[in-house]
């Protein structure tokens, strides 16, 4: 190979690219430096003839019918690209991660002397009674599971059989759709309204469609933003009581209130009618793959035999982790601070929404979590939209994928927690005003 200074110059690249390509290049196996000679073309590599493209044609017809909805949920999570103004995340953003106080109990956690070995199979007995506290429920009713999601599928498929219905609120949070299409379940839309989901439609569906649980999310729902309303929650847990049915409260948002949350739907509950959910990552970090699974009765023991035969239990040197962080004079200080941002993040987005795009009307100022839900003039595209949004500079996320059926109507989910500034939320709204202009549905008269 050439000398790093004359790659350096043949490309107009700095030294330190020129090393990072080459460093690349080593672990690819392409290249490989002898020290004081210099760097050459593998002979591995040097000899690989040209590659024939493999036909796995094959595959295809053995795999048959996929999953479905999985490369929205993919999309969900991937970062916004580096010039766009994002609307759109559903994590704290690095600024607001409590990453020194996660370094320090990572640090901690892992000088304790037994990180490494194998945790009891239903978590660190600490971990556990800190998940049943806000519950009001035992210790031993808890099992510590790898992040939200996957608590969500052990949940599915240890309540549920594969062809059964689910019961969700519609909209919901695309990835429990997904996931309980991946559980081959159908997802039975109940709708809601601004005060949660709608006790006299719930108790029909469980009739109509006999089934044994309900997914949703009371506190700070995901995509709306709603809090289910103190009238409601002993219908809806009477409507399940009276089908023999579950409710699986996705309580993931508790720890973004901007005021005092409402206790979990389960603190209601007196006959195990409620498996609880609670997620670690959305207050911290994506990676603190940490959630608590609440639940009491034998379907306790039905969830320890799924994440058993799953993965036997999530990694304890993060559930040491977990435990240190939420245990530290840190924890409370750095949920204050998340709550007075998002705080000023929402009321910054409200205002930049009715300044400079009145089209798009929030259907309720969210108490909590970091999504405001707002609705479109009647016959918008809110895919093309959200297409033209990313076109135009800004990220947001369409409303269609949160519907398991049809949408009554076009909305989008604006997210307010990863932009910083007043003025950058503002200029991500123009940007989005923009966009709904350029429209073909656009009638400017
Ligand atoms: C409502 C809801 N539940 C669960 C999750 C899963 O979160 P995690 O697996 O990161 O804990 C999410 C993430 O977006 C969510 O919005």
């Amino acid at each position: 190979m050439p000398s790093s200074r004359a790659l350096t110059e043949r490309y107009r690249v700095s030294p330190v690219t020129v090393s990072r390509a080459l460093a690349l290049l080593t672990a690819e196996g392409v290249v490989v430096t002898r020290p004081g000679s210099g760097t050459f073309v593998s002979e591995h590599a040097a000899r690989r003839a040209p590659a024939r493209p493999a036909d796995f044609s094959w595959q295809s017809v053995a795999l048959g019918e996929g999953p479905g909805g999985t490369e929205t949920l993919a999309a969900l999570l991937t970062p916004p690209p580096a010039d766009a103004i994002a609307l759109s995340g559903g994590y704290l953003p690095l600024a607001l991660q409590p990453l020194r106080a996660l370094a320090a109990a990572s640090a901690r956690a892992a000088r304790r002397p037994y990180a490494w070995q194998a945790p009891p199979l239903a978590g660190l007995p600490e971990l556990r009674a800190w998940f049943a506290a806000p519950v009001g429920a035992e210790p031993s009713d808890v099992l510590v599971a790898g992040g939200g999601q996957a608590a969500l599928s052990i949940t599915l498929r240890a309540v549920l059989r594969p062809g059964e219905p689910l019961l969700v609120e519609s909209p919901t949070y695309q990835g429990a759709i997904t996931a309980a299409r991946a559980a081959g379940l159908r997802p039975v839309p109940v709708p809601m309204d601004r005060h949660g989901v709608r006790p006299d439609l719930l108790a029909e569906a469980f009739a109509r469609t006999g089934a044994r649980a309900f997914y949703c999310q009371p506190t700070f729902h995901n995509p709306t933003g709603t809090v289910l309303a103190p009238g409601r929650r002993a219908p809806v847990l009477a409507a399940a009581r009276a089908a023999g049915a579950f409710v699986i409260e996705d309580d993931f948002a508790r720890h973004l209130a901007l005021a005092a949350p409402p206790p979990p739907l389960a603190a209601d509950d007196a006959h195990g009618t409620v498996v609880h959910l609670a997620s670690l990552t959305k207050a911290t970090v994506p990676s603190l793959r940490i959630a608590g699974i609440t639940a009491r009765g034998p379907v306790g023991e039905r969830l320890r035999a799924c994440q058993l035969v799953d993965s036997y239990y999530p990694a304890r040197p993060l559930q040491e982790t977990a435990l240190e962080l939420v245990t530290s004079p840190a924890w409370p200080r750095h949920l204050r601070a998340v709550s007075a941002e998002l705080r000023a993040r929402r009321d910054a987005l409200a205002l930049a929404l009715a300044v400079h795009l009145p089209e798009a009307v929030p259907d309720t100022l969210p108490g909590g979590g970091m999504h405001m839900w707002v609705g479109l003039p009647r016959g918008t595209d809110d895919v093309a939209l959200a297409d033209a949004a990313r076109a135009h500079g800004v990220t947001v996320g369409a409303g269609r994928p949160y519907y398991p059926a049809e949408p009554p109507a076009p909305r989008l989910r604006l997210s307010y927690n990863a932009t910083p500034t007043a003025e950058d939320l503002a200029e991500g709204v123009r940007r989005l005003a923009r966009a709904l202009r350029s429209l073909p549905s656009w009638d400017a008269s």
